[in-house]
């Protein structure tokens, strides 16, 4: 009886504030911690730990400050594995004394999956598992999946200035989160997705078994490789195809102001950005902002080319001349210099963890498969001005990833497809978040006639719960299309069916992870 009293009183720091009328089931949380230490894991810190020790590693990887208020639920448990037996040991542990698991890489989720639960939860964090070897003969890593972005670069660059990895530009983004969902970069147009380049896997399943891809079967390795994170077990690594790069290649950004000289070459760029040779990446981020009393429109073509840079002035003066690029926009360099360049870092803080400047934010997303016209573009402009901590960011596809069949991996949007768009709004007033979500609202309603419908397509990496959501990930299949579709559209059914192989019980869950079917 006395420990059922001490049970219940966990569950009440646990659920805080958002706690509903009826409590829900608990694991056991003694049993727990005895097994862990059974087990030879001690690196584990309770929520009845000193407050302090507890915060700064629940907060230290939590990346969006919404999902740090005093009001979020927080996990009973943090545990930080430092080896794949550890790690499977988190795993069975947790599983037997009745608990959810989180899993967390580099704690990116734009709504905070991986470090909050609507049920209590313990966190298995994997900034401890972060390990990367380079072969650099046969062009090929083994990464650990708790490895972030910039650390994985970091590692290839001290290895090779003539190798990479197709990867995000946001250094602290983990590799386990983002692989899992695909990974778009600066190099996709070239060498495809992060998860095109993925050889093999270890996952670890609900009984802390491993498997390699041949043990996992060909449909669990295709939905590993950007079916979203969370759904299929815990990735321990990865195993990566490295692709080749110039040692010298050439950085640029042009910056255009004013509502029309912005639609012009926005408009225009729409039709070549897509089309370029595959050795250009050339993006365009826009945001509103303040010139003396009134706020305008500037975009932000920016991106690399594989290729020093007479050669790129040269192409940009045949494929695109309206955007009048000069040699002072450009600025050669390394590769792995491009992450900071882009990233307002430097390659020396590309193994730093730490996300610096974390704000509250909002992004959604769509794939735009036919232009803006001016008009739209306009009206766009006009609903950013109104929030000068907002931008858009329009991607290119094509190249490589007009060629790679849509069912190759999950992500479904390669031919047809001209680029896709994250739409973010920032704020740093925690009372605020109302009037951000909605404006963020406003301007996803507004898009809906000039991008992807049948279905409006997102991107599981920019997850948004707007796309519909389940408590404690009970959807159905059925139920889950509602996102699913969105995400993954005529891939849906495999993801389901390799679901259905890999965790029937659905151990692996939160409100918008894949569903088994029902047996
Ligand atoms: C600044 C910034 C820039 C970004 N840029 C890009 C970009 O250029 N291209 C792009 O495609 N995306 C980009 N993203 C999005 C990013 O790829 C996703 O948010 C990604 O899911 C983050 O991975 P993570 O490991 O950091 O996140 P986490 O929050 O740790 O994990 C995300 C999800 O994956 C699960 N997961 C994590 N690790 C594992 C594992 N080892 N095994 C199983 N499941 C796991 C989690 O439980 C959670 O559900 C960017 C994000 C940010 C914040
Ligand atoms: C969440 O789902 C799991 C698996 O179905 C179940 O065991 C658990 O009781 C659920 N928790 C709550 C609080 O509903
Ligand atoms: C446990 O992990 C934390 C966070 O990374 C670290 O600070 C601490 O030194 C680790 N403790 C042990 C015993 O390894
Ligand atoms: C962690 O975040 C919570 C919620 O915002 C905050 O109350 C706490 O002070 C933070 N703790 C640390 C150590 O940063
Ligand atoms: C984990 O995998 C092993 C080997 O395939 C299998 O026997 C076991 O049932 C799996 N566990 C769960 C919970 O699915
Ligand atoms: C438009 O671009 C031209 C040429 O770069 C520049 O001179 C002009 O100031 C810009 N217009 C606005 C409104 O900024
Ligand atoms: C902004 O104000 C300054 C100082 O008054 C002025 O010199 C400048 O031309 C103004 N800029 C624009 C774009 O109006
Ligand atoms: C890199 O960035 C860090 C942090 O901003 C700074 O302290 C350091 O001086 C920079 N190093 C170089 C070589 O620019
Ligand atoms: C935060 O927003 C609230 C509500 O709009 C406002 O009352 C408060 O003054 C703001 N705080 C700061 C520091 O701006």
């Amino acid at each position: 009886m006395a420990k059922f009293c001490a049970l219940l009183i966990l569950i009440i720091a646990v659920c805080s504030t958002s706690a509903t009328a009826t409590l829900p089931k608990n694991g056991d949380g003694e049993g727990l911690l005895s097994c862990l230490h059974a087990s030879g894991l001690t690196n584990v810190t309770t929520i009845s730990s000193s407050a302090s020790e507890f915060y700064s590693l629940l907060n230290f990887s939590a990346q969006n400050l919404r999902f740090t208020e005093p009001q979020t639920p927080r996990p009973y448990v943090i545990i930080i594995p430092q080896s794949q037996t550890q790690l499977e040991k988190s795993m069975v542990c947790s599983i037997q004394h009745g608990w959810e698991i989180r899993v967390r890489s580099g704690g990116h989720s734009y709504e905070g999956l991986s470090y909050t639960s609507d049920v209590p939860f313990v966190l298995i964090d994997l900034l401890k598992l972060n390990k990367i070897t380079v072969d650099v003969k046969s062009k090929r890593a083994w990464v650990q999946a708790g490895a972030t972005l910039g650390e994985v670069y970091s590692a290839i660059a001290n290895s090779s200035p003539n190798l990479a990895f197709p990867a995000g530009v946001c250094h602290t983004v983990g590799s386990g989160g983002h692989i899992a969902g695909g990974g778009l970069s600066f190099l996709s147009r070239k060498y495809g997705l992060a998860a095109d380049n993925v050889l093999d896997a270890l996952l670890i399943n609900a009984s802390g078994k491993v498997m390699d891809k041949n043990a996992m079967g060909e449909d669990v390795f295709w939905a590993l490789r950007g079916g979203g994170g969370g759904s299929w077990g815990v990735v321990y690594a990865w195993k990566l195809q490295l692709v080749s790069v110039p040692t010298i290649l050439t950085a640029f950004t042009v910056l255009r102001t004013g509502t029309d000289n912005v639609t012009e070459a926005v408009h225009r760029w729409q039709y070549v950005g897509p089309q370029m040779e595959e050795d250009i990446f050339m993006r365009v981020q826009f945001f509103g902002i303040k010139v003396n009393d009134s706020t305008t429109i500037r975009a932000s073509f920016h991106g690399i080319y594989l290729g020093r840079q007479p050669e790129l002035l040269t192409i940009m003066g045949k494929v695109f001349p309206e955007l009048g690029m000069v040699a002072a926009d450009c600025k050669e360099m390394k590769w792995v210099e491009t992450i900071g360049n882009f990233d307002s870092t430097n390659v020396s803080q590309l193994t730093n963890r730490y996300y610096t400047n974390k704000v509250f934010f909002k992004i959604k997303s769509d794939f735009g498969k036919t232009p803006l016209p001016k008009p739209a573009l306009r009206g766009l402009w006009s609903i950013m001005e109104e929030e000068v901590s907002a931008y858009a960011i329009f991607s290119p596809l094509g190249g490589i990833m007009n060629r790679i069949p849509l069912t190759a991996l999950p992500f479904p949007q390669r031919q047809g497809t001209l680029f896709d768009i994250q739409y973010k709004v920032t704020w740093t007033n925690r009372s605020e978040d109302d009037h951000y979500l909605e404006w963020m609202r406003k301007l996803y309603k507004y898009m809906e006639p000039y991008v992807s419908h049948s279905p409006r397509a997102a991107y599981v990496n920019y997850l948004d719960l707007d796309l519909g959501s389940a408590f404690n990930g009970s959807a159905t299949a059925e139920e889950a299309r509602a996102w699913g579709d969105k995400y993954f559209h005529h891939n849906y059914d495999r993801l389901v069916k390799a679901k259905t192989q890999v965790d029937p019980q659905n151990f692996f869950r939160n409100s918008q992870s894949i569903p088994p079917l029902a047996n």
